[in-house]
């Protein structure tokens, strides 16, 4: 089994696999990261071959501190802010790469900007520093399908491809970093994620819209219609639930149903249910229901990406 205890031997493998070239995927706070060195366009290669990504679906590199993510990209001054506000933490900002970046052109798709993310989790922290290189990496997952929380996931998704898992529990936030786009002159979201707009709205000091973008071309490569999607059919906005499917619950009140069921948060809150997302989606998908009935979540705080997500894992193929 390759998923390890993230002890210090462990961390110092996983590390030399990584300036090897490996793959190791790792525990974030978001989500588990399938990560190589950025630097190496070999091991940035067999990030895309083994999530069976598009190729042009650029990729977060990974670095422990303010400092580091300056020598790879230009902090503007809204990119400034959101950094001392959220980082370490689950925001990504894309910047213009700096004319010595030394980002493997294929990890950013051949643009001229760079999507960077100064991480929390101890693990990734730990990592970072013993790999003494930017560590590029999406969701550990084959691409389009339910992002992993758990080494678990990881292991079953990708197990094969990659050298090690490191293993830091169950993921806190649950959701992808919230990515902004810092390079123009009013900062834009290209995805919602772990930092909720309200948040990043209150540190610019004004309102910030999400990037919408077209279905095919979307504004961040990233954010194809159908997306987050388990295999299930997925109902959304369910205030009842029919015979034969399963529940995706939120909240104190919930329809009665003989049938499998998982609440996001019985208490209601968006945090939580954040958390639980894509387990519950998982689970709900592996019972063999017709379909995930999924009640209402508020479009509030963490609410709105977690409805993002919805919708994108509702989109039929
Ligand atoms: O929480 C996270 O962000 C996780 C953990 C592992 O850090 N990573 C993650 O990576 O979700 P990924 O590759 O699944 O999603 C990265 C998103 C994509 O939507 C991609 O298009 C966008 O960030 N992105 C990356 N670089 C970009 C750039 N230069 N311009 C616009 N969008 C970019
Ligand atoms: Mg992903």
């Amino acid at each position: 089994m390759k998923v390890t205890k993230a002890t210090p031997e462990a961390i110092a493998e996983a590390a030399a696999a990584l300036r090897r070239g490996e793959l190791v995927a790792f525990a974030t706070e978001t989500v588990y990261g399938l990560g190589a060195d950025a630097t190496k366009a070999r091991a940035v290669a067999a990030i895309f071959a083994a999530k069976g990504r598009p190729r042009f679906n650029p990729l977060i590199s990974h670095v422990a501190n303010v400092a580091a993510a300056e020598r790879l990209g230009k902090l503007t001054a809204h990119g400034r802010r959101l950094a001392d506000a959220f980082w370490p933490g689950p925001l990504t900002l894309v910047l213009e790469r700096q004319p010595d970046c030394p980002i493997a052109d294929l990890a950013t798709a051949g643009l001229i900007t760079l999507g960077v993310r100064v991480p929390a989790h101890p693990i990734a922290q730990q990592l970072l520093a013993a790999a003494g290189v930017p560590i590029a990496a999406p969701s550990a997952n084959p691409s389009g399908l339910v992002s992993p929380t758990t080494a678990a996931h990881v292991a079953a998704d990708l197990g094969e491809r990659v050298a090690m898992i490191l293993d830091g529990g169950p993921t806190a936030v649950g959701l992808e970093s919230t990515v902004v786009d810092v390079t123009g002159k009013s900062p834009v979201i290209l995805r919602l994620g772990g930092v909720a707009r309200e948040a990043i709205a209150e540190v610019i000091g004004a309102p910030i819209e999400v990037a919408t973008g077209h279905a095919d071309k979307p504004a961040s490569p990233g954010m194809l219609a159908r997306h987050y999607a388990p295999a299930t059919r997925l109902r959304l906005n369910a205030r009842d639930v029919r015979d034969g499917e399963a529940l995706l619950a939120f909240g104190p009140c919930i329809p009665a149903h003989k049938g499998p069921v998982m609440n996001l948060s019985a208490a209601g809150d968006l945090t939580e249910a954040a958390a639980n997302l894509f387990a519950a989606l998982r689970t709900l998908d592996c019972t063999g229901a017709t379909a995930i009935a999924a009640m209402p979540i508020p479009e509030a705080g963490l609410g709105e990406a977690i409805n993002d997500r919805l919708r994108r894992a509702a989109t039929l193929p």
